[in-house]
Order: C-alpha cells, then structure tokens, then sequence
C-alpha cells in the first residue's frame, strides 16, 4: 500500500457560515469577487453579503461578472488584468463551480505572463505566485471548494481541460448550505449527479486509496439518499446540508484520487457543445459507460461495483446491481428521460468527441481500472447519443 495524502484547504462547513467572512483572518487587503454573468448572486443578495463581511475587515473589493456557465479563457485573462489594475491580493469565487473555478485560474494568471492555455498545456512553467483562493460554493456538486482543479473551455480549439496544481487548493472554502436553497430542481439533479460520479469515478480509479474510498463510498451513500430529497423540495436544508458535504467529500476523492475517462468523455462532450450542462453529459454517459466497463473486464471491477451498490442500498453480490442503483437513482432525481440528441448530437459524432477525449484530457485514461483504447471510447459514446 503506498499512497499520498494533501489537503490544505481549510473548510468552514455549517448553515450560515458564511458570516466567518466577517471573522476569520483573510489572506489580503483587496480582493476581487468572481461572480457569473447571470443575475443570481445580486438578486440573491449573496454578493453585497460577502461584500458587506469584507468591509467589517477593512477589506475593499473589485466585482468581475462576466464568467460564463462553461467558462472561458478569454475571461480568465480579463479578470487577470483587472487583478493587476485594480491592485488586488486575492480572488474570492461566489457561486457555482464556474465562478469557482474561474477564480482559481484569475489567481494564476494574475501574476504570470503568457497565456493561461501556455500552463494548462505545460508549455510554460509558473514564475510567479499564485494569489490565494477563498471559494464560496452556492451548489452542490463540483467539489472545487476542496480540490486544486479549474475547468476552463479554449472556444478557438474546443477543447476543456482541467487544471490543477497544490497552488490552486483554495486558501479557504465556506461551504454554507443555506446559499443552495436557491438552486433550480433541474441543476439541483445536473449538479448533484456530478458529485456522484467524482465518487464513483474516484472509487474505481487504481490510483483510490484508503481515504479516498472511505469518503467516496459515503458521499455516494449520501447522495443516493438525499439528491432525490433536494430534487423534490429545493428548501429542504437537511437534504441540501448532506448534499453539500456529499459533494465536497467527492472534492477530496478527487484531490486524493482521480476522476477517470468518463469525465474526459464529458468535457469532449460539452467543449464542442457549451449548452449542454457537465451533469446531464455524465448522466447520459453514464449507464454505457459503467456497463461497457463491466462487459470489458468484469473480474477488475466486480468487488468495487458490489461495493457501491452496497452503499446505494442494494444487497447481493452481482456487479449489475451498480448499474440497477444508478439507473435507478437518475430516474428519482428526474433525469431518466434525458438525450443527447435535445443538444444536437448525432451518432456520427462518436469518433470525433473521442478522439478529443483523448487529445485534451487523455491523462485520465490511464487511470481507470480497466484500459479503454478510441475504438471502445467511441463505442461508449456512441450508445450515449440518443
Ligand atoms: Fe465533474
């Protein structure tokens, strides 16, 4: 057994915290709030909340609001400048994991020369700091509030890669579940589906460890059991509370262990098509996906699949009923009747999306249990489109 373990991130987890802002020691004296271009984090009242509890600190604070839901680089070199204009020392990300996310590459390119894609791609090495983070979920699924990565979509080459380095762990997380009441029903299910699969994906990844499997296996439990309840009545705080520590659970399988291929399939999926939300492509990925796994090489992953089941409330020691508990499970939280096809995909597109699979986040195949090659990618995607 030999593994690593790192998790830097200070997490402050509990209805209402988010007034710790107010409170705790922050990493700066000016900080620059990423918010996205809807209107959410004003109407809600969320962003002059974070303002007025920097402003209890002496902290001043500059607002970029143009993130987009996939977002883009572009904005990212935006914001940066910004950054630099306006003197801040540190970038606070408010809303879902694009706000987040967008946050944490503003903070590398804030003092770095070149273009962000230079690093992602591993062009260019990083000269400068990387300013800290403070990440402020109001979802529940990406899980970026206790991981290092950033999602970022190249719209010149389509392509959507995660980015991630020890640097890029945010400095702080306030997970406060009482921001998530306001989620809609169908991302409330998009997102939670999400953090599902950080979990199973995590699970079944041969770089899972000890505290990887134990987090994975209770976040999936959690969100087996209360996504349905967040689906059906988005004020139920109990639900939206496990969900919350369910997803941020999924965040730390994802920092200690790894998403696999079926995620670099997704970002293939919604880089060529930014409409499509990353929980409805997993979704629709997904049953194809676990099942193709299984028919490949059912002797790798039969023990962790009867695991998962397990913990979905299934008794028995087949591997399908992992596959019975996640189709069920997508039928509860309201996804059952989801196709690809509503976002234009087309069957002939299998091959392409594969092979961009490969090409942008390829690194990811070499961590599933059971080695995929493009012919077995594009067979996976093909079922999915519908
Ligand atoms: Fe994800």
């Amino acid at each position: 057994m030999h593994f690593e373990y790192y998790m830097p991130t200070r997490l402050i987890f509990g209805r209402g915290k988010l007034e710790e802002l107010a409170k705790r020691p922050l990493p700066g004296k000016k900080a620059l709030i990423v918010i996205t271009n809807g209107r959410s984090m004003r109407s809600l009242g969320y962003l002059a909340r974070v303002e007025n509890c920097l402003k209890k600190q002496g902290i001043e604070a500059v607002v970029f609001d143009k993130v987009l839901p996939n977002p883009v680089e572009e904005h990212v070199m935006e914001a940066a400048e910004l950054v630099r204009n306006e003197n801040c020392d540190f970038i606070i990300g408010l809303g879902g994991g694009s706000a987040i996310d967008s946050a944490k590459s503003v903070a590398v390119m804030a003092r770095n020369p070149g273009s962000y894609w230079e690093y992602v791609k591993g062009e260019r090495q990083l000269s400068e700091n990387v300013l800290p983070i403070i990440a402020i979920p109001t979802t529940a699924g990406t899980g970026t509030e206790s991981d290092p990565w950033t999602v970022i979509t190249n719209s010149e080459t389509n392509e959507k890669v995660g980015f991630g380095i020890p640097e890029t762990f945010p400095f702080l997380s306030i997970i406060d579940p009482e921001l998530m009441v306001s989620v809609p029903t169908r991302l409330t299910a998009y997102q939670g589906m999400d953090a599902f699969f950080h979990s199973v994906e995590g699970y079944l990844a041969n770089v899972a460890q000890p505290v990887s499997d134990l987090y994975a296996l209770d976040s999936i439990r959690l969100i087996n059991e209360y996504l349905p309840q967040a689906v059906a009545d988005g004020n139920n705080l109990q639900a939206r509370e496990q969900m919350a520590w369910a997803s941020t659970q999924a965040g730390m399988v994802e920092s200690i262990s790894s998403c696999i291929s079926e995620h670099s399939m997704e970002h293939a999926l919604s880089a060529f098509y930014p409409e499509l939300p990353h929980g409805a492509g997993l979704v629709a990925l997904s049953v194809p996906y676990y099942s193709y796994l299984l028919k490949k090489d059912r002797k790798k992953v039969k023990e962790r699949y009867i695991d998962m089941a397990r913990a979905m409330g299934k008794s028995g020691d087949k591997p399908e009923l992992f596959i019975s508990a996640l189709k069920e499970l997508i039928e509860k939280v309201g996804l059952g009747g989801l196709r690809l096809s509503e976002w234009g995909k087309k069957k002939d597109e299998a091959e392409n999306l594969a092979a961009n699979s490969f090409e942008a986040m390829g690194f990811l195949y070499s961590l599933d249990p059971v080695p995929l090659s493009r012919q077995d990618a594009t067979c996976v995607i093909r079922d999915a489109i519908y």
